[in-house]
């Protein structure tokens, strides 16, 4: 695992912005899944901003998670904090871009939507993550199996009150769908963000203890090229 600390929030992102664009100018059709919640916020504003014309025009965007039960154009969905600040201004078009549908009646037939699609381009190129309070990625939760696919997942206490901040007002949210551990170690390249002194404790975490399924985000060590860049708040002292 490639560990890296940037001074600033600010460095952090234009370090991964950076990143992706380097890659799909090199690799035009790649195919990219990326996170909702606050941490690439300015990595997507980055890469908004420093796009050129036809970078992102064969590439397909895939959200990592969504909230059961959350319906697509409230602004806490995951799909809003990608489609906003990161598709919409790309103008990339909707057959490029798969979200998943929280409200779908058939959840286990959207989680297999989205495996076949993923299967079908080849695997993920890049997967940049955040990660939560208890370790996890997307929304696999802390005792998710490293050889799942995409799953409906059980919200641990501590992921749905910290969800709570992406809500205008109390949102109850108890289980979530998510792109899988095994997706994210078969990626090409995988990522993990984190920035702020909140994140300072997992990062600990992850820096220290073995790999091991209760600790999700543990995974990118045995990834065969994985990246963990922080911010210097969200470094360990
Ligand atoms: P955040 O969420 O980027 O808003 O901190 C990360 C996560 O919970 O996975």
């Amino acid at each position: 695992m490639n560990y890296q600390v940037f001074d600033t929030y600010e460095a952090l992102s234009q370090h991964a912005a950076q990143f992706v664009l380097e890659y799909v100018r090199q690799h035009p059709t790649a195919t990219i899944c990326v996170a909702s919640g606050q941490t690439p916020m300015l990595t997507f504003q980055t890469i908004v901003a420093q796009a050129q014309p036809g970078d992102f025009d064969q590439v397909t965007f895939i959200g990592l998670d969504e909230w059961v039960g959350i319906e697509p154009s409230n602004p806490g969905s995951c799909r809003a904090y990608i489609d906003l600040p990161l598709i919409t201004p790309l103008g990339i078009s909707p057959e490029r871009v798969s979200f998943f549908d929280g409200l779908a009646e058939d959840l286990e037939a959207e989680c297999q939507r989205v495996n076949e699609l993923i299967a079908s381009k080849g695997g993920l190129d890049i997967i940049m993550v955040g990660i939560g309070m208890n370790g996890h990625l997307g929304l696999n939760e802390p005792g998710t199996s490293f050889d799942t696919y995409a799953h409906i997942s059980q919200l641990e206490e501590v992921t749905a009150s910290v969800g709570q901040k992406y809500f205008q007002s109390e949102t109850p949210l108890t289980q979530g769908i998510t792109v899988g551990l095994k997706h994210f170690l078969e990626a090409k390249t995988a990522i993990v963000l984190a920035n702020g002194d909140g994140k300072q404790n997992i990062i600990k975490r992850v820096l220290e203890e073995p790999v091991h399924e209760g600790l999700p985000a543990s995974a990118l060590k045995i990834h065969s090229n994985g990246h963990l860049w922080v911010d210097s708040a969200a470094n360990p002292a």
